[in-house]
């Protein structure tokens, strides 16, 4: 582990306070590195342990330089790393696993990252059983599921406390909608539902503020649904989107920190163990989900509120139509992989 001496005495005196303590898993990848920096950045996390089959001592050192509250503590595989890593963590992020390449779908990246996140969850629920718990690793349909398979086997499932991380496809359809109408991308608000890959990807256009023609609606859903494919196109054949990713996971862990303060409620959309399609065997479900506040010390609370879907257009019943299947079949392969 590497921790240098003045770290680990600022460690000491932050340990006396209330503490945050977030862990990256993964975080010397594409995703990882920027998403550790942006953590660092926020002032109530005080601890901040990065975690990574490789590289993370070099990745916690540089990270330790920044000026910010937070201590730094790198961890490799030696040495119990992971389980020194997870210990008492109040948010546990995974962007751990492979990338895209071009002309593979998010369910290719099953095979091999389906596993990475089975034993990290494994870890988890025997090292950090109470953290929130953020999944960015793809399929998302499917990894999320997992997790809570893995979490149930162990007895410490607690759907309040594991989120998909859908928070990429909100901030595109946000800043897609402001290059079109000429608005400010950080205040335009555009509700996206259902899960996150291709058709499963739902943008509410019709309760957006502006009004669109049914091209634009059209258009716009479509690359809503692909932007993903956008980066990985343009990446040819080095990955996937990893800096917007790292903006978009920063975002959702600093929600749920901020949720701790119990200042005011905080919405943000996330992919959960939900309601709204449990009568069509959907288990899993994202949507906007209000986190709760803190219940104590610093430690949020979870999901507190998952926000019905409001009316929709026929045009975006049918997506939802289409998005259902494959979500079922997403989910089904997650929990089936672990049963
Ligand atoms: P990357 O290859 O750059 O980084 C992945 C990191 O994971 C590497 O540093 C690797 O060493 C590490 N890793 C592998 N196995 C591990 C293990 N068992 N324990 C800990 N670390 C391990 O990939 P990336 O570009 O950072 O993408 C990571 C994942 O995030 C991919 O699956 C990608 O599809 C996904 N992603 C999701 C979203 C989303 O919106 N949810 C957006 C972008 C990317
Ligand atoms: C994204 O939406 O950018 C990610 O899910 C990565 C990918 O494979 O497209």
């Amino acid at each position: 582990m590497f921790t240098s001496i003045v770290a680990k005495r600022a460690f000491s005196t932050a340990t006396k306070q209330k503490s945050t303590k977030v862990t990256v898993l993964g975080a010397a990848g594409g995703i990882g590195q920027p998403l550790s920096l942006l953590l660092k950045r926020n002032s109530q996390v005080n601890h901040l342990s990065v975690y990574d089959i490789v590289n993370a001592p070099g990745v916690a050192a540089d990270l330790s330089h920044i000026n910010t509250n937070a201590v730094v503590t790198g961890h490799g595989p030696e040495n119990n790393g992971l389980e020194t890593a997870l210990e008492g963590s109040d948010i546990v992020v995974i962007p751990a696993g492979i990338p895209r390449k071009p002309d593979m779908t998010r369910d290719d990246l099953f095979s091999t990252n389906a596993s990475i996140v089975r034993d990290l969850a494994t870890a988890i629920a025997k090292h950090s059983p109470k953290a929130h718990v953020l999944i960015i690793s793809n399929p998302v349909n499917s990894t999320v599921p997992i997790v809570a398979e893995v979490l149930k086997l162990h007895g410490v499932f607690d759907p309040k406390r594991l989120f998909g991380v859908t928070s990429l496809d909100v901030i595109r359809a946000s800043r897609f909608v402001s290059e079109l109408k000429d608005t400010d991308g950080s205040k335009t608000k555009i509700t996206v539902v259902g899960g996150h890959s291709g058709v499963t990807i739902v943008p509410l256009l019709s309760q957006s503020s502006h009004s669109f023609t049914e091209d634009e609606i059209k258009a716009l859903t479509h690359r809503i649904q692909f932007g993903g494919d956008e980066v990985v196109k343009a990446k040819n054949g080095t990955g996937s989107a990893t800096l917007s990713m790292a903006f978009a996971g920063a975002k959702f862990a600093n929600a749920l920190i901020s949720a701790a303060s119990g200042k005011k409620t905080v919405t943000e959309p996330t992919y959960v163990q939900s309601p709204l399609f449990a009568d069509e065997g959907i288990e899993f479900f994202a949507s906007n989900v209000d986190l709760g506040v803190r219940v104590s010390c610093f430690r949020p609370n979870g999901v507190e509120k998952i926000h019905g879907l409001g009316e929709l257009s026929p045009y975006e019943e049918s997506l939802i139509a289409a998005a259902i299947p494959e979500l079922r079949d997403n989910i089904e392969k997650g929990k089936k992989f672990v049963a």
